[in-house]
């Protein structure tokens, strides 16, 4: 996908701030419009608000229109916000969630063109390039990561290995031998490739990798710095969910590793107070909300995605940059009156130089408050004594930087299980 640009780029991707906008209005009408005629969920939402899509004259009209939340993609559970006739979706997905039904979404012919566009454009902005070869270790299946990212890599040039998770030995084996320079896969993943490629005798910075595309889940700046020291490569920071349409919604870009861009000519990002729901300006974080420009088979109007962010002005792409995702406000615990996210725990686990990144945070409840055990591995060349030190200062730091107490468990290497996509960070046994 070269578009005639020796850059690579995409002429949007260069474009000015000005002609970003005047597409996204434009855009935006359309979009309105198409889920009002063609959805009666929206329809009725609309309708209820006292709102119409033709009375759409900048984008900041967009906060007079209802929020979409996971509710409402259940209650029209399967095929309710599907905008166009079964014929012409030729793609479903599902994410399962915790609990209750899971959330379809539904794609057109041209909607997964698009999707690969935005992905393919997501590991170019990665460091991918035509010709590379491309180990996907996203889960293959109604989960988006692993097509997202297979399509994105062939629309790209790229030749694609579709591994799936799972099978940690074989992963190692097949980048052995296949020696592809680019890994998608989750963070957490990643760190139990690595050390599988270490138990298997070979030293992970002497793979053919060269980038690691991460995402699916949180992820700290002391992750990447942890990833790319042990692996030998750049590694950059992909977002997306279903709803909006999967992985390559946001994208950080390798030469500047500064936050992700959000690829805001098709997918619109507004930064809301999660209470009072009012938009946040520039630079506050909140909760991050979408608005699909471009999608047909299901578009989707100020989708509350739960996480928390901020946007940052444009840096490496006139796009406005998301930083990295904090936590999902559904994973903030609240500690003696200190509301905390996994995120900043992995911080000072990473500080702490005998224990490794893989932890969890265990949430009781003994008598009337919360009490929190990280549950780390010690790192397999760390005595069981320096370990217990190591578990001692991270409680400190824990302390010191969060303002919170709290129980801190040194475990065996191998003693926590290992995810093959997203983690689970949080255990709650109350
Ligand atoms: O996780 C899509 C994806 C696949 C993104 C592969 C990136 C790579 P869902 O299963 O619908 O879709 O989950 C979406 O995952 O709302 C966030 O809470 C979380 N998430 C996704 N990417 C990131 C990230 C895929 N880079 C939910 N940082 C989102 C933090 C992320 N959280």
């Amino acid at each position: 996908m070269s578009h005639g640009d020796p850059s690579g780029l995409e002429p949007i991707e260069r474009a000015g701030i000005e002609e970003l906008r005047e597409l996204q209005l434009a855009r935006l009408r359309w979009s309105l419009e198409h889920a009002y005629d063609r959805v009666p969920h929206y329809r009725s939402a609309f309708d209820a608000a006292g709102v119409h899509p033709s009375e759409v004259s900048s984008l900041a009209d967009l906060a007079r229109f209802p929020f979409t939340t996971k509710a409402d993609l259940r209650e029209n559970y399967p095929f309710g916000m599907f905008a166009v006739p079964r014929e012409e979706i030729s793609r479903i997905h599902a994410s399962s969630g915790t609990t209750g039904r899971p959330t379809v979404v539904g794609y057109t012919r041209a909607d997964v063109d698009l999707w690969a566009g935005v992905m393919a454009r997501s590991i170019r902005a990665a460091g991918g390039r035509p010709g590379m070869t491309v180990h996907v270790a996203y889960g293959y299946g109604l989960f988006t990561g692993g097509l997202g990212a297979h399509y994105g890599a062939e629309a790209l040039g790229c030749a694609v290995v579709p591994v799936s998770g799972g099978m940690t030995e074989r992963q190692v084996t097949l980048i052995r031998d296949f020696e592809p320079e680019v890994i998608m896969v989750t963070p957490s993943y990643m760190l139990a490739i690595a050390d599988e490629m270490e138990r298997q005798g070979m030293d992970p910075r002497s793979s053919s990798l060269k980038v690691g595309i991460f995402g699916a889940e949180p992820w700290t700046d002391e992750m990447r710095r942890e990833m790319e020291e042990r692996l030998g490569i750049d590694a950059v920071d992909i977002y997306g969910l279903s709803e909006v349409i999967g992985p390559g919604v946001a994208q950080e870009c390798v030469e500047t590793k500064d936050g992700l861009h959000v690829w805001e000519d098709h997918f619109y990002p507004e930064v809301i107070d999660p209470v009072t729901g009012a938009v946040l300006p520039g630079g506050e974080e909140g909760e991050l909300v979408f608005t699909s420009l471009t999608k047909v088979g299901m578009p989707i109007v100020r989708y509350r995605t739960r996480d928390l962010t901020r946007l940052l002005p444009g840096t490496a792409r006139p796009m406005r940059r998301m930083e990295k995702v904090t936590g999902r406000s559904d994973d903030m615990m609240i500690v003696r009156g200190v509301n905390l996210f996994p995120t900043q725990i992995e911080e000072l686990v990473l500080r702490t130089p005998a224990l490794t990144p893989h932890f969890q945070c265990v949430l009781t409840r003994p008598g009337r408050m919360d009490d929190l055990t990280v549950r780390v591995e010690r790192r397999p060349d760390a005595s069981p004594e320096s370990a217990e030190d190591a578990g001692r200062r991270l409680a400190g730091l824990c302390k010191h930087n969060l303002g919170v107490t709290v129980a801190v468990e040194v475990v065996d290497p191998e003693a926590i299980e290992r995810s093959m996509g997203k983690m689970r960070r949080i255990v709650d046994e109350r």
